[in-house]
């Protein structure tokens, strides 16, 4: 098979810290293989799925499953997320050390969607993955602050009547898990960073030498509260869209560096979880198949990034983090590769229809974006060309 590179950029497959399959327990909204179509359409090579699920990834039966059902897919690698927490109530450690021995080999842990807020329980939880050496990822939500917020808490919100969700919610708790990391000798990681004070404190906490590092997702980087103002529950997310200077201050963090990566976030809703009131639907949006595209618009051709450094955000950084360093790994001389072909000048305008994803939840549609992922390979094979996935 011959693929035509020309005028094409080759980066190393990408690899996402956040995404939410919703298998087991929601096959109706995204299951491992549609999103792993997606994946590998947006040019993801590894996902890393989040333990949201239901049952929760808190057993080695559901992350070895994962990994499984990923594998027989074949069209990305779905690094299963174990879940710090049983049922992830936050009430009592899960069982890390049996969920990373498994043949899922679980090497990140993570709270997302139910911040680990007892400090006391967080504390030994980044002690207990010290000793596993795998990472903890902070979903960084204070629920106290939280409690019935629905959007960004900003003149936006109080015009429209939407209760509010601090930024206080979000930095209290990585500026506390900054310090519980630091007294741990562990590393933390920052899920889905949203808010100008968040950048300060990462940056912060990277001077005094802190094991700490960050992912943003591309609706934080493109995206505000502005969006707010049709009441349209698409924009509905978690943490919500801040405001246009928290944007500013997320892209030239990823282009200086404070914010190691972009991670999608790729939250997968049914229509009924999202047609209802805006305080009642569900918080999330679809991300794989659009994060390359956006990241293009928001950071290379504003020149915060250049294409070396897209591989870095993408890719070499995410990977990194996660430690992957044998299939995983983006690109190993002498070996098959992952990789993924971008055609820079390929115009696109998103159709939730078009999409591989089951759900239509994005808030992109009808925008048009200036370059598209082509071809991506996982090990040498073609898993997505063309706009089809499979290869
Ligand atoms: O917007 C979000 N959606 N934030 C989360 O923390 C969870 C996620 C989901 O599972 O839908
Ligand atoms: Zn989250
Ligand atoms: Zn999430």
């Amino acid at each position: 098979e011959i693929i035509d590179a020309h005028g094409q950029i080759l980066l190393p497959g990408f690899v996402d810290l956040h995404t939410h399959l919703r298998e087991p327990g929601r096959e109706d909204t995204e299951t491992i293989e549609s999103g792993s179509a997606a994946a590998a359409l947006g040019g993801y090579t590894a996902v890393f799925a989040m333990a949201n699920t239901s049952p929760v990834a808190d057993s080695v039966v559901v992350t070895d499953h994962v990994w499984r059902r990923g594998q027989e897919v074949g069209l990305v690698d779905v690094y299963p997320v174990g879940a710090v927490t049983v049922g992830l109530e936050g009430k009592q450690l899960a069982e890390m050390g049996t969920m990373a021995s498994g043949v899922g080999a679980v090497r990140m842990f993570s709270d997302d969607g139910h911040c680990v807020y007892d400090p006391l329980l967080m504390r030994r939880a980044l002690e207990y993955a010290n000793t596993l050496g795998v990472l903890i990822a902070q979903h960084a939500e204070e629920p106290r602050l939280t409690k019935g917020a629905v959007a960004h808490e900003g003149p936006t919100a109080a015009r429209l009547g939407l209760a509010g969700w601090p930024r206080a919610a979000e930095e209290s708790i990585v500026a506390r898990d900054a310090i519980l990391a630091r007294d741990a000798g562990a590393r933390v990681h920052i899920c889905h960073a949203s808010t100008a004070g968040t950048v300060e404190l990462v940056k912060w906490a990277k001077a005094q030498g802190i094991s700490i590092t960050a992912e943003v997702t591309p609706h934080h980087l493109l995206l505000d509260d502005s969006r707010l103002e049709t009441y349209d529950a698409v924009n509905k997310v978690n943490p919500p869209l801040r405001e246009a200077s928290d944007a500013a201050a997320l892209r030239q963090a990823l282009a200086d560096g404070i914010i190691d990566c972009v991670a999608t976030d790729h939250a997968p809703h049914a229509e009924q979880d999202k047609c209802c009131e805006f305080a009642a639907a569900r918080p999330g949006m679809l991300g794989l198949e659009t994060a390359l595209s956006i990241i293009v618009q928001t950071m290379v051709e504003p020149g915060l990034l250049d294409w070396r450094g897209v591989a870095r955000v993408m890719s070499e950084q995410p990977a990194a983090i996660v430690g992957l360093d044998e299939h995983g790994r983006p690109i190993e001389v002498g070996e098959p590769a992952n990789l993924t072909l971008v055609d820079p000048e390929a115009g696109w305008t998103v159709r939730a229809n078009e999409l591989a994803s089951i759900s239509n939840n994005t808030p992109f549609e009808d925008m048009t974006f200036p370059a598209r992922v082509t071809t991506t390979l996982l090990r040498g094979r073609v898993t997505a060309r063309e706009g089809k996935a499979g290869g």
